[in-house]
């Protein structure tokens, strides 16, 4: 189903086409509101209870485990996309002369601690060539051999918005056993995901992009087998019986169940929950293959226009995502000429990124697309 223009959930100037969801979301009235009800719990703390340090995180993570496609005791609370993929990175068994699989031009995220951990143990990260034809899938699965510990990719290329089939590299893993690490930032909430389905090992989303919510706050899906792995952090909250605060020098050795283990410090910060679950409530109500077919509908169409000026999408896309790519590259400046017009996109590695939403008009693509001709043709 295609979702009607949702502008007037936002506050964007009339003046400004922002096709940047890519770079950073901006947030729906809905969470500023709710982000501000969680301001001023601070503002009176004689008010602020105990169970209040629970009940928000609470109610995010069930709200994230429906956007993953999961329960709640498989999601922990992150403060960014970085922390899940190091908690992966560390709890991830990994020998001397075992292979990890990461794309080429990936998030840096997503390579820094695969680096890392293979110079420890004597392994090797295995930068892939990006493919002509941009299947990903089949260059991962072309390459995967009895070595391959660990397949740590995205689901969408945050260049290019080439995307990756998630199932097929879940099953050629299950035949050599190794475990797949997924950073779905530039995908969850606006590309249907399921982790009933992918079973990934660890999956982490930050919010600030595709799921419309806070900087500084992320959800990281943990499959049950690594529910006893070891947490980046060791903080009191995540310990059982921490709901009895007069308690808490009673040290346990014993966490909260499920994925609790893996959340970060501070997790309650009622503000940060708050905004975080108003925005999947949103994205929930919408419907994330709604989601999907309504961005579709917007880039097919940018990317048509587009392609006469020698812009082109990856050939195997995301439905929200476009990462434009020409030969001879971009003009000098480009960007900033388009932001003097109140027209945003940004460019990553080889590739214009053109990223609308549910907020983006028809003048806005308009705008995009007019100013592009004159531009480049
Ligand atoms: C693919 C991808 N992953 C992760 C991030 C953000 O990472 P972090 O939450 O660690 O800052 C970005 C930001 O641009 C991204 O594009």
């Amino acid at each position: 189903m295609i979702i009607p223009n949702q502008r007037h959930l936002f506050s964007i100037p009339e003046s400004h086409a922002y096709l940047n969801t890519a770079y950073m979301s901006p947030l729906m009235q809905s969470v500023v509101a709710a982000m501000e009800s969680g301001i001023a719990e601070k503002v009176a703390p004689w008010d602020y209870k105990a169970h209040q340090f629970f009940d928000d995180v609470s109610t995010a993570r069930g709200l994230a485990a429906d956007v993953f496609g999961t329960t709640p005791e498989n999601i922990a609370i992150v403060p960014s996309a970085s922390y899940g993929l190091q908690t992966a990175a560390n709890a991830l068994p990994l020998k001397t002369g075992q292979n990890i699989l990461v794309l080429q031009d990936q998030f840096p995220s997503h390579i820094y601690p695969w680096q890392v951990r293979a110079a420890d143990v004597g392994a090797h990260v295995r930068i892939l060539p990006t493919p002509e034809d941009d299947d990903w899938t089949r260059v991962v699965l072309e390459t995967m051999d009895a070595d391959t510990a660990i397949v740590a990719v995205p689901q969408t290329h945050w260049s290019t918005g080439a995307t990756i089939d998630l199932i097929k590299i879940r099953a050629a893993l299950e035949k050599v056993g190794g475990a797949l690490v997924l950073d779905l930032t530039q995908s969850l909430g606006a590309q249907p995901f399921d982790a009933s389905d992918v079973r990934p090992d660890f999956a982490v989303a930050a919010t600030y992009k595709w799921l419309l919510g806070p900087y500084s706050c992320g959800f990281l899906y943990v499959d049950p087998k690594w529910h006893s792995a070891r947490p980046l952090e060791e903080n009191w909250i995540n310990r059982a019986g921490s709901e009895d605060f007069g308690g808490l020098t009673n040290y346990r050795e014993d966490y909260q169940p499920g994925a609790v283990r893996f959340d970060m410090g501070e997790k309650s910060n009622p503000a940060q929950m708050r905004g975080a679950s108003a925005a999947l409530r949103q994205i929930l109500e919408w419907r994330v293959e709604n989601i999907a077919e309504t961005l579709q509908e917007k880039t097919d169409i940018i990317a048509t226009e587009l392609a006469p000026l020698g812009l082109q999408a990856a050939k195997i896309r995301a439905p929200h995502y476009l990462g434009l790519r020409r030969t001879g590259g971009l003009p000098k400046g480009l960007l900033e000429r388009l932001a003097e017009r109140n027209i945003y996109v940004s460019a990553r590695g080889p590739a214009l990124r053109v990223t609308p939403h549910l907020y983006t008009s028809e003048t806005d693509m308009a705008r995009l697309i007019e100013a592009l001709k004159g531009e480049l043709s």
